[in-house]
C-alpha cells in the first residue's frame, strides 16, 4: 500500500515523479503529494488521484532532485493534511515520504511532543520526519546548526522505529541527493545515465531504465545524479548487483484498451503462453520446474503441502489443494494468511509450504512464511514479480511470468498461478508415481490447448457484455461451483463485488440448501459453473432448486452442451476441455462479467474504491 518514488537527476524532477506516480496509483489513491529540492523544499499535495496534485503544482519549477507519494490511508483518514511528502521545521528543513507502518509512533508521538515537536498530521510517518529533525539538529527549533550528516541519522532513526518501512528523503543541507531506507517493505533504485530513480515498484521508472537495484532489509543508499552508493545496517558500504528487468514499458502501458483490467485479461491468451515457456516436455510428457526446493526423493516422500495466500491467490490455492490431492495423492492445505499467521500449526512430517502471492509483497503472507521458520519445513514462492521480498524469503520460487499487472483486480496473475499449480501437481503426480506418461502426455495436451481456448472465450464477449448490462442493476449476485469449480465461484464473486461494488457470494453448491438459499428472491442472479465433469449433474440439480425459487440462473457452460438450455435463462459458453481445465476458460467468463457490470455502472475499474493493488500492511 502506498506508492514512493525519488529523483536525482538533470532535468526537471516534476514530470518524472508525476509520470512515475500515475504507474503507482495501483498501489493507493486517496491523496498524493510531491517535493522538489529547489533553492528549498517546495511541497505540493492534494486528496484523491494524481491529476488532482498536477492541478495544485505551479507550471515553473526546475529542481531536478525530488520525492512522491501516493496514499492508501492506515493511520489518519485522507486528507491534505495526512498526504505525503511529510516535512520537518517550518521553513522546511527535511523532507520525507513514506509507505509502511510504524508500530511504535504513538510512543514516539508522546516523546516528541513533550519535547515540543508539533505534529501536523495524524500519520506513523510523521514521527520518523522529527526523529531525523532531532538527530540532525537536536532539538525542535527550526533555525538549529545541522550537527550531523543525513545519512547517519537516518541510520540512528531507523534503530528507534519499529514496523516496516521504505523511505525517500531530500534534505537542502545536502542538495542534489536523495536518501532511501528499508525494512519489510518494497525499495528498488533504477539506474540511469545521469540521473537515479527509487520507487516501491519497478514499473514507476520503466519508461526510463531497466537496469535496478533492489534493495534489501536496513540498507540504506544515497542517490545523486551519478552515483548510487548503497549501505549495510551498521553504515558499510556495499557492492550491489545491478539486475536487468525483463518487463517493458509497453507491458505497463494500456495499449489502446480503455482499462487495464480489460487488456490484462486480454493478455491472458499470451500471459499464459509465457508461464508456460520452457517448462513442458511434450513429447516426453514430462515437466521441467527450475526453482524447486526439492529433490526427487524429498518430492516422493512428502506428506504434506500447506498452501499460504490471500484474496485471489488464496483462491487459486484452494484450487491447487484439489489438484494436488487428486493427481498427486498428496494432502495439502490451503489457508489464508491473516489468519494461519496467528495459529501455532501442527507441522509434522515432510511438509512444504507453498506461498502464492502475485506481488511477493503482501504482509501478511510474509508474515505467514515467517512463522514457519521455528519448524524443520521447506518453503517455496509462486510469484509474478521478479526480486520481491517473498523471493528471499522461501527456499525456492517459480515465477509465473505474467507481466506486469496493474488493474488492482487480479486477473492474468490468477490463471498464471492456477497454470503453475496445474504443473507443479503433474510434476509431483509424476515423480511419485500417480500419474502415468501417457495420461501426463494428454494432459499437457490439454493445457497447450488453453491459450487457443482463452481466445475462444474473449471472441464471446459481446455475449458476456449484454449479459452484464442486463443484470448490472442487481443488489445480489450469487456464483454456484462445485469440486474445482467451487474456487472459480468464490473468485467470480470476488472480482464483481471488488469492481462493481455489487454485493456478491461464491459457495459451494452443495451448501447452498444449508442456509444460503434462504438469501434467494425472485430475479436475483445466481451464475452457475456447469462444465461437463463429474459434478455436473449434481450442479444442475443445484440449478432446478435455484430455479424453484425464481432466482434468475446465468450457465457457464461448454459449447457442445445443448441439455443445459432447458434449466437456466441465459448460458455463456467456454469451449470444451478436460474437467481439471475447465476452470481456467470459465473464469474467464467471469472475470468479464464483472469488468463489464463494472463498465456499465460507470465505476472506476483499475482503481476501486478502499482497495490497493499491494497490501503491504497487516
Ligand atoms: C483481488 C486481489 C487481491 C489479491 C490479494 C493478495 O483481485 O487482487 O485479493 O489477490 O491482495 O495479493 P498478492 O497475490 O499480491 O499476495
Amino acid at each position: 500500500m502506498c506508492g514512493i518514488v525519488g529523483y536525482a537527476g538533470n532535468r526537471p524532477a516534476v514530470p518524472v515523479l508525476i509520470e512515475s506516480l500515475k504507474k503507482l496509483e495501483y498501489r493507493g489513491y486517496d491523496s498524493a503529494g510531491i517535493t522538489v529540492l529547489e533553492d528549498k523544499l517546495e511541497t505540493f499535495k492534494a486528496v484523491g488521484k494524481i491529476v488532482n496534485l498536477e492541478a495544485e503544482i505551479p507550471e515553473k519549477l526546475d529542481g531536478v532532485v525530488g520525492i512522491g507519494h501516493t496514499r492508501w490511508a492506515t493511520h489518519g483518514r485522507p486528507s491534505t493534511q495526512n498526504a505525503h511528502p511529510h516535512n520537518s521545521g517550518g521553513p522546511a528543513r527535511l523532507s520525507l515520504v513514506h509507505n509502511g507502518i510504524i508500530e511504535n509512533y504513538m510512543v514516539l508521538k508522546e516523546e516528541l511532543e513533550r519535547e515540543g515537536y508539533v505534529f501536523k498530521s495524524e500519520t506513523d510517518t510523521e514521527v520518523i520526519v522529527h526523529l531525523l529533525h532531532r538527530e540532525l539538529f537536536g532539538g525542535p527549533s527550526c533555525s538549529g546548526e545541522c550537527k550531523q550528516e543525513f545519512l547517519p541519522a537516518l541510520r540512528q532513526a531507523m534503530g528507534i522505529i519499529k514496523g516496516s518501512y521504505a523511505i525517500a528523503a531530500v534534505y537542502p543541507e545536502e542538495p542534489g541527493k536523495l536518501f532511501v531506507a528499508r525494512k519489510d517493505s518494497p525499495l528498488v533504485i533504477g539506474v540511469g545515465c545521469g540521473e537515479n530513480f527509487a520507487a516501491s515498484d519497478v514499473t514507476a521508472f520503466l519508461g526510463h531504465t531497466k537496469d535496478v537495484i533492489y534493495v534489501n532489509d536496513y540498507e540504506t543508499a544515497v542517490l545523486s545524479p551519478d552515483e548510487v552508493r548503497v549501505f549495510g545496517k551498521d553504515g558499510e558500504i556495499l557492492d550491489k548487483t545491478v539486475e536487468k528487468v525483463e518487463w517493458d514499458i509497453e507491458a505497463a502501458e494500456k495499449a489502446g484498451y480503455e482499462h487495464f483490467m480489460l487488456k490484462e485479461i486480454h493478455e491472458q491468451v499470451s500471459s499464459i503462453n509465457n508461464t508456460l515457456a520452457g517448462k513442458i516436455l511434450e513429447l516426453e510428457g514430462d515437466i521441467e520446474l527450475e526453482g524447486l526446493p526439492l529433490s526427487e526423493e524429498e518430492i516422493r516422500t512428502l506428506s504434506k503441502i500447506q498452501i499460504l495466500a490471500c484474496g485471489t491467490s488464496w483462491h487459486a490455492g484452494l484450487l491447487g489443494k484439489y489438484l494436488f490431492e487428486q493427481l498427486a495423492g498428496i494432502h495439502a492445505d490451503v489457508e489464508v494468511c491473516s489468519e494461519y499467521r496467528y495459529r501455532n500449526p501442527v507441522v509434522e512430517g515432510k511438509t512444504l509450504a507453498i506461498a502464492i502471492t502475485q506481488s511477493g509483497e503482501t504482509a501478511d503472507t510474509l508474515a505467514a512464511i515467517r512463522s514457519l521458520n521455528a519448524y524443520n519445513c521447506r518453503t517455496m514462492a509462486i510469484t509474478n514479480v521478479v526480486g520481491s521480498t517473498i523471493t528471499r524469503e522461501t527456499d525456492g520460487v517459480i515465477y509465473t511470468r505474467a507481466g506486469p499487472e496493474i488493474g488492482v483486480a487480479s486477473t492474468k496473475a490468477f490463471t498464471a498461478q492456477l497454470i503453475v499449480l496445474y504443473l507443479l501437481a503433474v510434476k509431483f503426480a509424476l515423480i511419485r508415481g500417480k500419474l502415468e506418461q501417457d495420461t501426463a502426455k494428454n494432459f499437457i495436451k490439454g493445457i497447450k490447448k488453453i491459450p487457443g481456448q482463452v481466445q475462444q472465450v474473449l471472441s464471446q464477449k459481446d455475449a458476456i457484455k449484454e449479459c452484464a448490462e442486463s443484470f448490472s442493476g442487481a443488489k445480489s449476485y450469487f456464483f454456484l461451483g462445485r469440486h474445482l469449480n467451487f474456487p472459480i465461484a468464490l473468485e467470480g464473486a470476488l472480482k464483481l463485488k471488488e469492481i462493481s461494488y455489487i454485493h456478491a457470494e461464491g459457495f459451494a453448491a452443495g451448501e447452498l440448501k444449508h442456509g444460503p438459499i434462504a438469501l434467494l428472491e425472485e430475479g436475483t442472479p445466481v451464475v452457475a459453473i456447469a462444465t461437463k465433469g463429474q459434478t455436473y449433474e449434481k450442479i444442475l440439480s443445484n440449478i432446478k432448486e435455484v430455479k424453484a425459487r425464481d432466482a434468475t440462473v446465468i450457465a457457464v457452460a461448454d459449447t457442445d452442451d445443448t441439455e443445459i438450455e432447458k434449466y437456466v435463462d441465459v448460458v455463456l459458453r467456454v469451449p470444451s476441455a478436460d474437467e481439471l481445465l475447465s476452470p481456467i476458460l470459465s473464469c474467464v467468463v467471469l472475470q468479464l462479467l464483472a469488468y463489464y457490470t463494472a463498465l456499465a455502472l460507470g465505476r472506476s475499474i483499475d482503481k476501486p474504491r478502499n482497495l490497493a493493488k499491494s497490501v503491504t500492511v497487516e
